[in-house]
């Protein structure tokens, strides 16, 4: 089966048809409408080292991480209708819209007791730098850095130590399109991801402060360095 390295738009056309992408449009519009004139937002940049040496932590299921795949799209963002949140439904109208703008290198884990896909990120190396410019909100990655972003674990799989491990995995995979680093961005207040990215190796090594005007027609990105010694570098969440 084929990895889900798809022309944007082909894999949700197929898996969910108009009738999803309707939703999605109206979901995208609810959070267009929430962003109001103005809001600002702080996000931790945590990086890892792949050379320093780290103990994969375990989830309390059996996974196993592979290539996302056009079949994992229903199963990863399917919500039950009427049931699910807004915030919840942003995030999986998010990362619909990634993959119909044409991310690549999707990849999942899958729960290896029954092969449900249970968690599903995104690793970007230098290569993809227009790809995150177009889609904004990233640093310009060099060479020896990777990206991983988008980490999603549906509702019924949360909870059970899936993205410490499967980050922690998929980290692992940036050695291949040759970084030596991997950086990841995290909301100040997203303790859950936090968590999860610093039992996967992750440390904060930067702020990324975005502005947002006029319903998020209009945004500004700044990076600013945590400079050595900041507590901050060292916290735990
Ligand atoms: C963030 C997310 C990916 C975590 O997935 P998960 O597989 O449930 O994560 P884990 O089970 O590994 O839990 C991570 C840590 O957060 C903790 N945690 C889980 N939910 C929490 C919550 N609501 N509040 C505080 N801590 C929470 C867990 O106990 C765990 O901490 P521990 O390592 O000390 O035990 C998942 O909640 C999600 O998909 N959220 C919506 C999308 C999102 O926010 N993505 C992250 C974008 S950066």
């Amino acid at each position: 089966m084929a990895a889900v390295d798809v022309s944007p738009g082909a894999a949700f056309g197929s898996a969910f048809g108009l009738g999803g992408r309707a939703a999605q449009l109206r979901t995208r519009l609810a959070g267009r409408l929430k962003l109001g004139l103005h809001v600002t937002l702080t996000r931790y940049g945590l990086c890892r080292d792949l050379a320093e040496p780290l103990q994969t932590p375990k989830a309390k299921i059996p996974i196993v991480v592979r290539r996302l795949e056009e079949r994992d799209l229903a199963p990863l963002f399917t919500l039950a209708p009427d049931k699910a949140s807004l915030e919840e439904q942003l995030e999986v109208a998010w990362r619909r819209a990634f993959i119909e703008k044409g991310a690549q290198r999707g990849y999942v884990a899958i729960d290896a007791r029954n092969g449900t896909p249970c968690y599903v990120q995104w690793l970007f190396g230098a290569v993809d730098n227009e790809f995150d410019e177009h889609v904004g909100g990233f640093p310009v990655l060099e060479r020896h850095q990777a990206l991983l972003e988008n980490a999603y674990t549906p509702p019924a799989y949360r909870g059970l130590g899936i993205m410490s491990e499967a980050m922690a995995l998929i980290a692992g995979h940036a050695a291949w399109i040759s970084a030596r680093e991997v950086l990841t961005f995290v909301d100040q207040y997203n303790v859950a991801s936090l968590k999860g990215c610093q039992r996967a190796g992750f440390y904060p090594r930067l702020l990324h402060h975005r502005t947002r005007f006029a319903f998020g027609t209009i945004t500004h990105d700044s990076f600013e360095d945590l400079p050595a010694g900041d507590p901050r570098r060292t916290a735990r969440f």
